[in-house]
């Protein structure tokens, strides 16, 4: 397993407690000098990419060491419940909402023995950001298909959804209500019939930037980057933004979120997964930095960094260099 710290895109990465990190197709929170990773919680063998147990969370205060903080949304086991264990449930993202004091979940929904066609979203809140969440409901966005989606928390305190809708042809763009527990019932098209998924979205040098995937299922394609003054748009096609081994195809990963580094402007990290489809519970991640410059940006490939490498502050060196036999190589 790898050494933690610095990063090792693509290799195991162990918790606090030496087990390897369980949240895939991740969404994170900062919020009161603690980071929060959420992610889907797989299980061994065939069968592990359903909702067997829920979403996961994992904190941390220097993105390099996290501990388990258990499971944040359980299934239930409820038959009538739509997320009763055997469902779909992806790619959660939480937000804290100011007005309600409440973490608020968003994730992807399929009901179960129902493949992809249900195309849902549901909504879960909690007091805390490590849980439990109570689920709300689960619905389609303004009346829409979505499959992948992300949330998108701007400066100004408003949150979007952003979707993978129409059957996966074009993304919608949808405000969320100021409780963030539904949408305002108006959404944007955008990259109309370009077929992403796995969008990202952060916010540098005044631009709002995307990354995002083309939709393969769990192999990976080449990364889609954009970049806009609004995200409405008009958005500007910025081509793959990958440099390196295998740049091609994101790295072997698909795009899941762009975590913004506390205290740093302009440090952000890509952050994708690496699937591992017939035994998802060995699925890895791959954080790299982002170099951003003016209206463009890149994400170029390294065995192993730490945060040092972005312009600023300096962040306290990493301390615990310790090697270990059981690491091991994704490629
Ligand atoms: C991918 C999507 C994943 C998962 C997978 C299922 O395209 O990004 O989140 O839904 O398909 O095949």
């Amino acid at each position: 397993m790898q050494a933690v710290p610095p990063f090792h895109p693509g290799e195991l990465w162990p918790d606090t407690d030496g087990v390897a990190i369980n949240a895939h197709g991740g969404g994170f929170l900062y919020r009161d000098g603690m980071y929060y990773w959420y992610g889907e919680f797989k299980t061994e063998g065939p069968g592990g990419n359903v909702a067997n147990v829920g979403v996961s969370v994992y904190s941390s205060n220097d993105l390099y060491h996290w501990k388990n903080e258990g499971i944040a949304l359980k299934v239930s086991d409820d038959p009538a419940s739509d997320i009763v264990k055997g469902s779909v449930i992806e790619r959660p993202k939480v937000l804290f909402n100011a007005k309600t004091h409440l973490y608020v979940m968003w994730f992807h929904l399929e009901l179960k023995g129902k493949g992809y066609s249900a195309a849902r979203a549901g909504v879960a809140t909690s007091s805390s950001p490590t849980g439990p969440f109570k689920f709300v409901r689960d619905f389609r966005p303004d009346g829409e298909m979505s499959r992948d989606m992300t949330l998108y928390q701007d400066d100004d305190g408003k949150a979007y959804l952003i979707t993978t809708s129409e059957n996966n042809q074009t993304q919608h763009l949808s405000e969320l209500a100021p409780d963030y527990l539904d949408t305002t019932g108006h959404y944007t098209r955008i990259f109309e019939h370009k077929a992403l998924e796995g969008a990202a979205i952060f916010k540098a040098n005044g631009h709002y930037f995307y990354i995002g995937s083309h939709t393969t299922g769990w192999a990976p394609n080449p990364a889609y980057a954009a970049v806009a003054d609004s995200l409405a748009g008009p958005w500007k096609e910025l081509g793959n933004p990958c440099l390196g081994p295998n740049a091609e195809l994101t790295f072997g990963a698909q795009s899941t979120y762009v975590l913004p580094v506390a205290g740093k402007p302009g440090a952000f990290i890509f952050v994708a997964d690496q699937w591992r489809p017939k035994n998802a519970i060995d699925g890895r991640y791959v954080w790299l930095p982002i170099k951003i410059s003016g209206d463009t940006f890149s994400i170029t490939w390294s065995d192993a960094w730490d945060l040092n490498v972005f312009p600023g502050a300096s962040v306290a060196a990493p301390s615990t260099r310790t090697k270990s036999s059981k690491r091991r190589s994704a490629k």
